[in-house]
Parts: C-alpha cells; structure tokens; sequence
C-alpha cells in the first residue's frame, strides 16, 4: 500500500473510533472532556496525525492536509453537539429542581433617609415654582467667601473651620464648601432675574462631631431674586414650606441672626416637643452681595435661605445622634422605606 493510502487509513480509523468512543460515553461531563483530551486536546491523536504532514511530500501534503483538517472540524462539531444534550438532558432530568416552590426573595433596596429628606423639601419648593439645581462641591475662596461679603479675617475661613485644599500653581485658593451659600453667586451670574432656585447639596466644615453635628452634612439653599421681592414674601415661602414638610398647623418662629451675606438676616425655628428648634438659616440678600455679581439692588431685591436635611429629618423621624446617617448600619437605613 501506498503511503497516502496509509494515512488516509488512518484519517478515516481515527474519525471511527473516536465517534464509537463518543457514542459509548455516558452522559456526563467529565468523560467528555476526557474524551475530548484524547482526540482533540493538544497531545491527542489528531494531534499526532497533523505532525505527519511535516514530513510527507508538497503533492501528498494537497490531499491529506484538507482531509484531516475537514476531521478537526467534524470532530469539534460533535463534541459540542455531545456537550449541548448533556446540558439540555441535565435540566430536564434533574427532578431535585422543583418549579412548584416559591422563589428566593430578592430584597429591595431603600431610599437613604437623607436622599428622602431632600427629595421631600425640594418637592415641597418645587411645588410653589422653584427650580431645583446642583452645585460644585469644590470652590474658591471667591465664591465660598469674598462674593458673599464674608471679611478675609472672619473665623469661618480659618483652616480650623474650613477643609482647604493644596493647590499648586492655582489663583484662586479652594475648599470644600462650607455651606451651598456660594451658589447664590454663581447663579446670579448664569441667569437674569426672576430666579426661583433651590441647591441640594453636600457640605463639608472641619469640625468635631456629637449628636448634632457633622464634618460631612446637607443643606439646601434657596434664592429668589425679582423686582420688589420683600421679608414677607421670605416669611411666606419658609411658613408654606414647614406646613408642608412638618403639617399644617406647624408653628414657626422667626428671630433676628447675623450671616455677612444677607441683611436684615433670621433664623427660623419650629415648635416641636414643646420645644423651638432651629431649623435654618435666612434673609434678604445683602446689597454687596447684589453688586459683586453685577446687579443693581436699586432695581433687584431677594431672599435667599440656608436649611439643613438631617436636622430635619432627625426632628420629623426622632432620630437622637446625626451620625446615624452614616454608619451604614442596615438596622438604621431599613427603617425608611418609601
Ligand atoms: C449657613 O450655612 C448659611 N449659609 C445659611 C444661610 C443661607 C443663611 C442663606 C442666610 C441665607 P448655618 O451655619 O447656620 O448657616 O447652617 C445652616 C443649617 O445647616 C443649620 O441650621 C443646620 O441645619 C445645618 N448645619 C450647619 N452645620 C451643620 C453640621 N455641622 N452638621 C449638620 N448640619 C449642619
């Protein structure tokens, strides 16, 4: 016999065995990667066979090479058909998979108490016509300080106070701000008049923390700036919005306080417990404050608000200690599902 003949012998010896083999296996899936070491792995015998082709003539080579290159590919295709009926067989013989029982329970994540909060405050001003926007949470010494009138020797822009951040080759100083106050500028300067907005966002003081107080916290900050904007109109807003979050016939109580940026300037509390609790701060928006960003307080008057979520969150909720919110403790957070 001829050489040829010889290994296309062996081509078609090779194709029958491994498909008696195959049909022999069981229907599991380790004997079939057994099987699939013995003939197709890179050891394996059609392997073997391919290494003959190195050293058999060119004219040979034309006919064995298709041939025992069409054997791989008739030989992967029954290995995966083999693999697939073992999949399918498996899942259709496995009877300690019972379809009658009722599933796992997934569980649903909740709201943070604080994303809840803030959603109600801003749906609270969003319903008497205020736009809701976001802010930076990283700003310069301009906007956090200098364009709301606070002096360059007040304590609040001590390092004790203030997170400042190391900033090469930069013109201004940054921080991260101390309140969402420094919005008012900015959004003075992108819009005209009428503005209604209020900014959620985070703020960030260096201070040490207790049951009231977080170096990390909440505020929202609202601005209306029009034509003939007055203290009651200021009074009106915040009222509607404490009937709103704390019901309808919440008390409030307005007292005189100072912030640089406003002027006259207030803080309003709500009667809870039998008790007055302040909740925010407020006021109308001092003159420097209206020409440091191009407006002319001569023709523009506005008020301008500062209220803290957790504070209120913790008053509507009986929450004692503020740092609950972050403890990420699930025996906490799953208690205010919406
Ligand atoms: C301010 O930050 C002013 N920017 C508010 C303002 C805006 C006044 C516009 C006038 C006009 P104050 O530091 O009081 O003010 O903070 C406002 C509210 O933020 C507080 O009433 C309180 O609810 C909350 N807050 C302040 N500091 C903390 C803190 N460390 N942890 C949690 N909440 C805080």
């Amino acid at each position: 016999m001829k050489n040829i003949e010889l290994i296309l012998n062996n081509i078609r010896d090779l194709e029958k065995s491994a498909i008696d083999d195959l049909k022999a296996l069981s229907q599991d899936i380790n004997s079939l990667e057994s099987w699939r070491i013995n003939y197709l792995g890179r050891n394996g015998k059609l392997s073997s066979l391919m290494k003959i082709l190195a050293t058999i003539p060119n004219e040979d080579k034309k006919i064995i090479g298709p041939q025992i290159n069409q054997l791989k590919v008739d030989l992967n295709q029954l290995f995966s058909n083999h693999k697939d009926s073992i999949d399918i067989n498996k899942s259709s013989i496995d009877e300690s998979y019972d379809i009658s029982l009722p599933g796992m329970k997934i569980e649903v994540g909740n709201y943070h108490p604080t994303t809840l909060i803030i959603r109600e405050i801003c749906n609270a001003f969003a319903s008497m016509g205020f736009e809701i926007l976001e802010g930076n949470e990283i700003e310069t010494e301009k906007y956090n300080f200098d364009l709301l009138n606070i002096p360059s020797d007040h304590p609040a822009r001590d390092q004790w106070d203030t997170i400042w951040l190391n900033t090469i080759n930069a013109e201004d100083k940054y921080l991260l701000r101390t309140h969402t106050s420094p919005m008012q500028a900015r959004i003075m300067e992108q819009k005209t008049p009428p503005i209604r907005v209020i900014v959620p966002g985070k703020c960030y003081r260096y201070e040490a923390t207790d049951a009231t107080h977080e170096w990390e916290f909440h505020q929202i900050e609202g601005l209306a700036i029009d034509k003939n904007i007055s203290f009651s109109e200021l009074k009106g807003t915040l009222f509607e919005m404490a009937r709103k979050i704390f019901g309808s016939d919440q008390k409030v109580r307005f007292r005189c306080d100072f912030f640089p940026f406003v002027e006259p300037g207030v803080d309003m509390s709500i009667l809870w417990d039998g008790k007055w609790i302040e909740i925010l701060g407020a006021g109308m928006v001092h003159p420097k404050v209206l020409t440091g960003v191009g407006y002319d307080p001569g023709k523009y008057s506005g008020f301008a608000f500062g209220i803290g979520p957790e504070r209120v969150s913790m008053l509507k909720n009986k929450i004692k200690d503020i740092r609950n919110f972050h403890l990420n403790d699930l025996r906490f957070l799953s208690q205010f599902v919406k």
